[in-house]
Parts: C-alpha cells; structure tokens; sequence
C-alpha cells in the first residue's frame, strides 16, 4: 500500500511538472532570462499599451451604442488609469533601440514626454468621474479627451504605426 501510494505521488507530481513546463513553454516563459533586459522592457510596455488600448476601446463599443453591457465601464477605466499610472517606469535608458516604436524624442525631452503622460492620467481620472455619473453623453466626452490625450502622446513620442 505504502508503496502504491508513493508510486501514485511521484506520478503526480510528475504530471504537475509536466504541466508547468508546458505553460511555460506556451507563454514562451524561461526562468533563466536576465532580468529587465531591454528587448523584455520593450515587450512588456507594448503589452501594457495594448492592454490600454482594449480597454479604451470596449468603452468605445459601448459609447457608440455597439454593445448595451454597461458592467464592466468602471473596470475598464480602472484598467486604463492604472496602466497609465506607472508608465514613466517603462522608458528607461537602453530602451530606445531595438523593436520599439518609442521615438528618442522621450529621451532627448523627458519634461515634454511627462507632461504628455500627466495629460493623459488627467484624462483617464476624468474618465472614471464620467462612468460614475452613468450617463453615455458625458462618458463619452470624458473618452473623447482620453483619446485625444493618447494621441498627445502618440503624435511626438511613438512613430506612425
Ligand atoms: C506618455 C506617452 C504615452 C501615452 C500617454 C500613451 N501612450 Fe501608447 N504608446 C506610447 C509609446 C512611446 C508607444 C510605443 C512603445 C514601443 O513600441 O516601445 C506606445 C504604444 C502604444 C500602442 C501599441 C502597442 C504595441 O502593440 O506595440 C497602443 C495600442 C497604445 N500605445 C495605446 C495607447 C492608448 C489607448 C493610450 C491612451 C489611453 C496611450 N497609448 C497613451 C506612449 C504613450
């Protein structure tokens, strides 16, 4: 019995492995990268963009009448002010080359880079105060200055994609 059940563990365990390395495997995850590498920066600020970018644009749908789910209006915002809050951490120096469409302007005008940012957490403050009030027609004047707080952004820092 003792034996059996042993055998029966390690086999779990086992299985567990397995399905660790598989996970890792899929999301391209190796514990043996150099931390904060700059190619990895790079990535992770651009997912971190993206993530803003469909949270952006599901309140879109819903502004624009595509979709009537009003629930998740709040958490969406929430998610693009937060995304917002710390990305002054995501441009450091070594980052300004390789596969990344940050122009050096971020780096040769950090004052006008941050002052871009502040705008847009502005924005995105304004947007949650808009979502609180429930209605669509101040919702969606709060997402209009959002956007256009991006493209503050966007047009001097980021090059045309
Ligand atoms: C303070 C500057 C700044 C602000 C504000 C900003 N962005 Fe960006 N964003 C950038 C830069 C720079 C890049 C390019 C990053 C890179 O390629 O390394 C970028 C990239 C992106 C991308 C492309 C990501 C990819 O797939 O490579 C999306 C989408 C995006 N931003 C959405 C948004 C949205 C939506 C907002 C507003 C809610 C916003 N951004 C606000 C600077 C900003």
């Amino acid at each position: 019995m003792r034996t059996n059940k042993g055998t029966i563990m390690t086999a779990r365990i086992k299985h567990v492995l397995t399905v660790v390395a598989t996970v890792c495997a899929i999301f391209g995850l190796s514990t043996a990268h150099a931390a904060d590498e700059p190619e990895n920066i790079i990535k992770y600020r651009q997912n971190l963009m993206k993530g803003v970018g469909a949270h952006i644009t599901n309140i879109a749908a819903v502004v624009k009448g595509q979709v009537t789910i009003t629930d998740n209006l709040m958490t969406d915002a929430q998610s693009v002010a937060n995304g917002l809050a710390n990305v002054d951490k995501l441009f450091p120096v070594g980052t300004e080359r390789g596969k990344t469409n940050a122009l050096a302007a971020i780096w040769e005008d950090r004052a006008g880079f941050n002052k871009a940012l502040s705008d847009a957490q502005a924005a995105a403050k304004n947007i949650l105060d808009a979502v609180d009030s429930n209605d669509i027609a101040v919702i969606g004047k709060a997402l209009g200055a959002l956007g256009k707080s991006c493209g503050g952004c966007h047009k001097p820092y980021r090059k045309k994609m």
